[in-house]
């Protein structure tokens, strides 16, 4: 059995050493990553928080699936790792993010969903963002434990033409195997089957999780609770997030 579970950490409240910057006026921006097990509703909070504060979500697993549905050679790729469960290189992720953190609309702020996933990664990340001449605002850990990430991945279901996440029992669309939001078919993950979910699971443990104790040291991280319904964890996520937007 993999132990995901983790202490609570501090909320972002009761860390006063991160400069917390709030600014009523105006757009309200943050430079975020989140980073939490597969399943933890990375995915699905980020569709909600890069809308609440209008920045870009840039979600490397996002970006590999549509280049494997569009046939590129980046997709040929990154299909052999991702079916595997495995990270696919850092040297391809990262020029990738390289790109598209570089794009105009990242300029305000960002979300990024599952970059880094290593440590290697993250040192890529402090020179892409140096290059950019910014930083990092905050790291937010979704903590959800074993039994619930087993729950949630086998019922995801994703659409072909929007990329929304559902789950079939607790975030069902009206119609079954329909998206609500533009009418795409559904479809499950290749990498939700169970033999692959333990893969990545131990991929998590062994190179992502190392990032918590990382970012933590470096003072930027916000732990928080993600189980519960999905609109309560949104509203935990951008509450705690507020207070690093500027
Ligand atoms: P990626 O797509 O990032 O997968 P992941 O990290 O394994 O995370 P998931 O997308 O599985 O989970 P999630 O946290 O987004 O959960 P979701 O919101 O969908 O990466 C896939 C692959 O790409 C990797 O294995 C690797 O090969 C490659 N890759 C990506 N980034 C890389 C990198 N940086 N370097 C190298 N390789 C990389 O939610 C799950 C389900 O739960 C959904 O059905 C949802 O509806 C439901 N749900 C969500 N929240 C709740 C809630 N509060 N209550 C009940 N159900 C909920
Ligand atoms: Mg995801």
């Amino acid at each position: 059995m993999l132990a995901l579970d983790q202490p609570a950490r501090q909320s972002v409240r009761e860390r006063p050493t991160v400069a917390a910057k709030a600014n009523d006026e105006g757009k309200r921006r943050v430079r975020v990553v989140l980073v939490g097990p597969p399943g933890a509703g990375k995915g699905t909070q980020a569709e909600f928080i890069a809308e609440h504060f209008d920045i870009p979500k840039i979600s490397t697993g996002d970006i590999f699936r549509s280049n494997v549905s569009g046939g590129s050679d980046l997709g040929k790729l990154a299909k052999k790792y991702m079916d595997a469960g495995d990270l696919v290189p850092d040297e391809v992720t990262n020029a990738m993010v390289r790109d598209r953190l570089a794009q105009d609309d990242a300029k305000a702020g960002f979300l990024l969903d599952g970059f880094p996933r290593n440590i290697a990664q993250a040192y890529e990340l402090d020179s892409m963002l140096g290059d950019l001449g910014t930083t990092l605002d905050v790291v937010l850990d979704l903590e959800v434990d074993n039994e619930e990430v087993v729950r949630r991945l086998s019922g995801r279901r994703l659409c072909k033409k929007c990329g929304h996440v559902w789950h079939v029992e607790f975030d069902p669309p009206k119609v079954e195997d329909v998206c609500d939001k533009c009418g795409g078919e559904l479809y499950h993950r290749d990498d939700d089957y169970p033999e692959t979910v333990r893969h990545r699971l131990d991929v998590y443990v062994s190179q992502t999780r190392p990032l918590i104790e990382f970012y933590d040291q470096r003072k930027q991280l916000v732990g928080m609770d993600a189980h519960g319904p999905v609109e309560d964890v949104t509203e935990r996520a951008i509450e705690s997030l507020a207070a690093f937007a500027g």
